[in-house]
């Protein structure tokens, strides 16, 4: 793809021309537009660039040390990577927190904190790196009539460092050219492909308080949902699709027993701009397979129930 090999190699002369010598911050969440926009940054300008990624225990199964395998010091890229482990920090602070905005608040607020003392041991930045795309300049000036969530964004990180300017090398970008420019760029096909994956993670797919033990339960479904819809090859027409953990428990048998165990609630949607979506109709042999699977792999459940309901009027995510 010309345009795109032009594209990636005008930007990376860019990039040089404006930092210069400079020092580069970037928070990573492993998403592709802040991956492709630090690759970008990695051609660029390399070391001069460090990488923040902060695991706050609400990531999907495996996904910290997939992003660390691509970006840490065994990884593709030429740059300097921090992994934060601030699990313990977020289960802590979520500790009987049943509100989803108020949970919502917490994890952003505990991630810039984060993040903040990161950059604090790093010493003055030239440069905040961030992977804004177009649609996000667009939205950002609509100014929504109304809040419906408080979106957390690895990108909207307010002026807790101490930089002297924003390099944005997506931002005249769509969605779909940010991944031809990762391809163009050699990033793994599973981070250019990611489904968008929100900044509060797990934490809002955990309906009610979230602990360490519910995390494990939700990672484990949504990683049995994730392998069954790509191995049936149902995943193409599919926006995002998803496992979540009701707060609820129902009653249930177990060989002579009786259980009392939480249910999983699945979710797929298909939509054009995730402001309106409809259910999508997985066929049903997929959704037995990963029902059977899931109650008999992940402890702690005995039902799965799928979502039927359309965003409006349901959003989504769950909270
Ligand atoms: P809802 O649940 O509002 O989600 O229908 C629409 C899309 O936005 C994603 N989402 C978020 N993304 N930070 C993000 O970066 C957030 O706080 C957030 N909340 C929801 C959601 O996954 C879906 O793609």
């Amino acid at each position: 793809d010309w345009k795109m090999d032009s594209f990636v190699e005008s930007t990376i002369q860019k990039l040089r021309e404006k930092i210069g010598t400079g020092k580069v911050l970037c928070a990573l969440s492993g998403g592709v537009d802040s991956s492709v926009a630090a690759v970008l940054l990695s051609k660029a300008i390399g070391k001069q660039l460090t990488c923040v990624f902060v695991d706050h225990g609400l990531l999907r199964k495996d996904e910290s040390e997939e992003v660390e395998g691509v970006f840490g010091p065994n990884g593709h890229y030429d740059l300097n990577f921090i992994r934060v482990d601030a699990k313990e920090r977020f289960y802590n602070k979520l500790k009987g927190v049943t509100e989803p905005e108020a949970k919502r608040k917490i994890i952003g607020e505990e991630f810039i904190r984060v993040f903040e003392e990161e950059a604090k041991k790093i010493g003055k930045v030239d440069f905040l790196g961030q992977g804004t795309i177009y649609p996000d300049v667009i939205e950002s000036g609509l100014g929504k009539s109304a809040v419906i969530k408080s979106h957390h964004n690895v990108g909207g990180l307010p002026d807790c460092v101490d930089f002297k300017e924003i390099v944005e090398p997506l931002r005249l970008l769509f969605k779909d050219e940010v991944r031809r420019a990762g391809r163009e760029l050699n990033i793994p096909e599973y981070l250019i492909n990611r489904q968008p994956f929100p900044g509060p993670g797990l934490g809002i797919r955990i309906i009610g308080e979230v602990t360490e033990e519910k995390v494990k339960i939700v990672q484990e479904a949504d990683a049995i949902y994730r392998e069954e819809v790509a191995k049936a090859g149902v995943a193409k027409d599919l926006g995002q699709y998803f496992a979540a953990l009701t707060n609820m428990r129902s009653v249930g048998v177990m060989g002579d027993g009786r259980t009392y165990d939480y249910a999983i609630a699945l979710r797929a949607v298909m939509t054009s701009d995730f402001m309106t979506a409809e259910s999508a109709q997985l066929p049903w042999e997929v959704l037995s397979i990963v029902t059977t699977r899931i109650v008999n792999e992940v402890k702690g459940v005995n039902r799965v129930l799928y979502d039927c309901t359309g965003k409006p009027p349901a959003t989504i995510e769950f909270e």
